[in-house]
């Protein structure tokens, strides 16, 4: 973490704490992921979660983050002691006093003083803004403390009144990325775009969507990021049709294609490309029928993607175009309004080919924080917003259904920062057009 800027996660605290205070006053009450046992003294790789990074950029297990809001103001951090032996077995940690320093903290403790300080930190305000349901232990947690709070109210102390969603509060925030967010993102899609070059020119037939699998995970560590941000999808062929399918052990086979969902993760921000390509270089016929098709549903997508637009406006736009496709190539029969109204119904609809929507909110989670909707009415996309642009066609075998088809899965998708004025394609450089696929390939 050295060299991370941490007056924004200041900043981040006073923005809660502000919207706290709008919200009746009280405390909020943020902790980090729990670990993970995978097998006796073995962990999950540990990743901390999104929220309590956001307000603190502090990525240790067992912490936790208190912001108190009214006067004066504090926040809290509880975090792991230092310990010699542990950080002989396990590494560094920064002890409360190092981190508090660090992160901008007004006090620091133990997280092994956590249960004890917090039923003080809750008497008498008037709510309590916490993550119900995240964890359940952390949960239990949080209700002893209060009924311990309620055991006092003789002493004329009161618990909050009402426990809100400090999630509630964090979404609205996280979804208007800032100049350092949009950096890292930037980041993030660089060293992807870079992982799948190098998958599509490793690609041959033969080979095993392991391998290329492998070739992705060299370019995001040899580039700086720590992980993936998800499972890769690496999926050949027929493989393609399967939408989360990450087994990614088959042989790759010439004539068919291959579809890589495949993303990074940077400074704990996500990247999330995927780009759909023809094992031995070459599109056949069929394959680039649908390959346009796919892409120009992607190109109407991208231009409905600007500020005030619903949030839905852009998926819309890439139905129509692969619902008319999907007619004029004899996928479906019938009329455009048929087909679009027939919508999820899998006879007749869409839905059939085209069975996911076009796109999620992405940040420092892949499908990342925040709602789309408010009350009946998508949210208008805002600059500052990353969305994903993901259209796609899976095509299984079937009587009705043009054999030259069959088995054919294409996804294409990119992320979208939000401009004041459109959407720029954080991660255009990675080829995409017939020709930019079919050169690269060949170089
Ligand atoms: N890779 C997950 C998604 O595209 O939504
Ligand atoms: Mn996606
Ligand atoms: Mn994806």
């Amino acid at each position: 973490m050295n060299g991370l800027d941490i007056t924004s996660f200041v900043a981040r605290r006073a923005r809660l704490a502000d919207a706290m205070d709008a919200a009746g006053g009280g405390v909020a009450v943020i902790p980090t992921a729990p670990e993970r046992a995978r097998n006796r003294d073995t962990h999950y790789p540990y990743r901390h979660d999104s929220y309590a990074f956001y307000v603190s950029g502090f990525t240790e297990p067992e912490a936790v983050i208190v912001v108190v809001a009214g006067q004066p103001r504090r926040s809290i951090l509880f975090c792991r002691p230092k310990h010699e032996e542990r950080e002989i077995w396990d590494g560094f940690r920064h002890g409360p006093d190092a981190a508090r320093e660090r992160f901008g903290f007004d006090e620091a403790h133990s997280i092994e003083e956590f249960d004890t300080r917090l039923p003080a930190l809750l008497a008498g305000a008037a709510n309590l803004f916490h993550s119900v349901g995240f964890d359940e232990g952390f949960d239990a947690r949080v209700t002893r403390a209060l009924n311990a709070v309620r055991g006092m109210a003789r002493s004329g102390l009161s618990a909050p009144a009402a426990i809100r969603d400090v999630r509630a509060m964090l979404d609205p925030m996280r979804l208007v990325k800032d100049a350092g967010e949009i950096a890292t993102m930037r980041g993030a899609a660089a060293i992807s775009v870079a992982a799948h070059k190098r998958a599509m020119r490793a690609t041959r037939p033969g080979r095993h969507e392991y391998e290329i699998e492998a070739e992705l995970l060299h370019a995001f560590r040899s580039g700086g990021a720590e992980q993936p941000a998800y499972t890769s999808i690496v999926a050949g062929g027929a493989n393609a049709c399967v939408l989360h399918y990450v087994t990614n052990d088959a042989p790759l086979r010439d004539g068919e294609l291959l579809l890589i969902d495949a993303g990074c993760e940077l400074r704990s921000y996500a990247s999330d490309i995927t780009r759909t390509f023809p094992v031995n270089g070459r599109f056949s016929a069929p394959q680039r029928d649908l390959y346009e098709l796919v892409l120009a549903a992607q190109a109407a997508a991208v231009a409905a993607t600007r500020p005030g637009t619903p949030y839905n406006v852009p998926h819309e736009a890439a139905v129509a175009v692969l619902a008319q496709g999907m007619l004029d190539l004899g996928l479906l029969q019938g009329s455009l309004d048929g087909v679009i109204e027939q919508g999820n119904k899998r006879e007749g609809g869409y839905f059939r080919f085209y069975m996911h929507r076009t796109g999620h909110w992405l940040g420092l989670d892949v499908h990342d924080a925040g709602d789309y909707k408010r009350g009946a009415d998508w949210l208008p996309l805002a600059a500052g917003n990353v969305v994903t642009v993901e259209p796609g066609i899976y095509v299984r075998p079937a009587q009705d259904v043009p054999a030259h088809f069959w088995n054919i899965g294409i996804r294409i998708e990119d992320d979208a920062l939000v401009t004041p004025t459109g959407c720029e394609l954080i991660t255009a450089d990675c080829p995409k057009t017939v020709a930019d696929i079919e050169a690269w390939m060949r170089g």
